[in-house]
């Protein structure tokens, strides 16, 4: 399997991109240290990729789309290399968890639940990819008109460092099933499971030249990926800002796009509610990942009547939880680097200096390591739903809670932000479960439950600034092909 470089070696561990079934270096043989959140030590170096290599990984997307056998094999066949790509997952299972958990600063037991997911993407989508077919089309007298789902071409994946592993998967597993070939591009923080999956591709099946990665910086490497007119279609997880600017860049080549950019999710508690139910899923909706969830439940929308045992039952419990380092396998971990610990203490703070009453503040391990990216836990009460600590994706353990009348009120507050990701909805009242589950604007929608990631079966995307089209569940097939028509004039 192309040049192995020393990646044995337990400290300093040199990955590689890969293209074309080989590990290759950056044209420049420049390298990103990568560095544990959990004490900022530098243990592993990717290749700063830039343009130069980016070309060499979508020509050669490019060639494999071309030349196949990949775009033109039985869907069965595809699906069978996702199969056995899945069951390789589950084999070097600890392993990826212990590799992701590494360089993300995830507690160990969230890495093992990323690869459980990832597992199951490849096993969906290997299952799916020959259940998707187009239609027959009454027209004209004399004529049979048909679709088919045909591939795009050449994908482009920017993936985000908050799950790797689980956000590659649903990017790969649809864009693939359906005949596509794929240059990966992950994040300068998180890029080493990318790199271990797509080597597993190739020993799974996966031909040459279908699945490439090139590691790198979003300014460079990100950037001439977006831009690059051989790629036919790009898909995005991240910040909103960054999707603006790779829509842009897409938009030069009027390619599509899938957009997936966070979000400031609610969870709306009537008082009706079962809230012995709620109240771990309430907490555990923003502490999962450290807060960094695209669908973390960032905002809790409490009817007044409950409000104050609400927000008592919230306090008591985020003045336990504790953060440490991944391997200690606490509450949550650090967050991902510096800049990020920097941004979430700013928010925080600035929300303090505005006078908005903070609850309870959970705490920082005392022998976390102190080059590690901690943050305790924050949690504030009656925030006016103005407010920037309403309003903004703080993408950390920052909670919101905020008290409101009545149903109307409720849907109100819930869709008054910029976002429109996820929604929860705590009731017992069946038809109050529907009629807000209706006008609630979100691309997913729980009843008396809540899930941020998993839900592998489930379309997921955003209206608003959370972004457009969908992935996971069947759903993704269609944003991963396009429909030809072929009309017949028979007579
Ligand atoms: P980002 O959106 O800039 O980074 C995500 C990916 O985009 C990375 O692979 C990065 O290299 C790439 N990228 C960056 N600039 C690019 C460009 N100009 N062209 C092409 N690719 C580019 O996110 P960042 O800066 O790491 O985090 C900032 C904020 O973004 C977070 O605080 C959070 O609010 C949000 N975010 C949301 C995520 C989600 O799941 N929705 C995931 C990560 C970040
Ligand atoms: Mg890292």
């Amino acid at each position: 399997m192309g040049t192995h470089i020393s990646r044995t070696v337990a400290e300093g561990l040199a990955f590689m991109n890969f293209i074309g079934g080989r590990q290759v270096d950056s044209a420049s043989g420049r390298r990103i240290d990568v560095a544990s959140p959990s004490d900022g030590r530098v243990f592993a170096s990717i290749p700063e990729s830039a343009a130069e290599d980016v070309d060499r990984a979508v020509r050669s997307a490019a060639r494999a789309f071309e030349e196949g056998p990949w775009s033109r094999m039985p869907a069965v066949e595809r699906g069978r290399c996702l199969t056995r790509l899945g069951l390789l997952i589950e084999k070097h299972g600890d392993e990826l968890a212990a590799l992701e958990s590494r360089d993300t600063g995830k507690p160990i037991r969230q890495g093992r639940a990323d690869v459980v997911a990832t597992m199951r993407y490849y096993e969906f989508y290997g299952g799916a990819g020959d259940k998707i077919h187009g239609d027959t089309i009454p027209f004209l007298p004399g004529y049979t008109a048909l679709t088919l789902r045909e591939p795009h071409g050449v994908v482009a994946g920017i993936i985000p460092w908050n799950y790797p592993m689980q956000i590659l998967a649903r990017v790969a597993g649809a864009a693939l099933a359906m005949g596509n070939t794929l240059v990966v591009k992950p994040a300068e923080d998180a890029s080493l499971t990318t790199i271990r999956i797509a080597e597993l591709a190739h020993e799974a099946g996966v031909p040459e030249g279908v699945f490439n990665v090139i590691t790198g910086y979003g300014r460079d490497a990100g950037a001439a990926l977006s831009a690059h007119p051989a790629v036919d279609y790009v898909t995005f997880t991240g910040s909103t800002l960054t999707g603006t600017a790779i829509q842009q860049a897409a938009a030069v080549n009027n390619r599509g796009v899938t957009m997936e950019l966070g979000g400031k999710s609610p969870q709306i508690v009537f008082s009706d509610a079962d809230l012995d139910a709620a109240m771990p899923v309430l907490v555990n909706a923003i502490i999962q990942n450290g807060g960094q969830t695209c669908s973390a439940g960032s905002r809790i929308l409490v009817q007044r009547e409950v409000y104050a045992t609400v927000a008592a039952g919230l306090a008591e419990r985020f003045s336990k939880l504790v953060a440490g380092p991944h391997d200690a396998d606490l509450d949550l971990g650090p967050l991902i680097n510096r800049r990020q610990q920097e941004r979430v203490a700013g928010m925080v703070a600035a929300a303090e200096e505005a006078g908005i009453e903070a609850l309870a503040r959970g705490s920082v391990a005392a022998d976390a390591p102190s080059g590690g990216y901690y943050f305790a836990p924050a949690l504030f009460g009656s925030v006016d739903p103005a407010k920037a600590i309403a309003q903004e994706e703080v993408f950390g353990p920052v909670l919101a809670v905020t008290p409101f009348d009545d149903e109307a009120d409720a849907i109100r507050i819930a869709n008054g932000t910029d976002f429109g990701l996820v929604a929860g909805v705590w009731t017992r009242d069946g038809g109050r479960q529907h009629r807000v589950a209706k006008r609630v604007r979100a691309g997913q929608v729980f009843v008396n439950g809540y899930g941020a990631g998993g839900g592998i079966e489930l379309p997921f995307g955003g209206f608003k600034k959370s972004g457009h089209g969908r992935e996971k569940g069947f759903e993704a097939l269609y944003d991963m092909s396009a429909t030809k028509t072929i009309v017949f004039n028979h007579g």
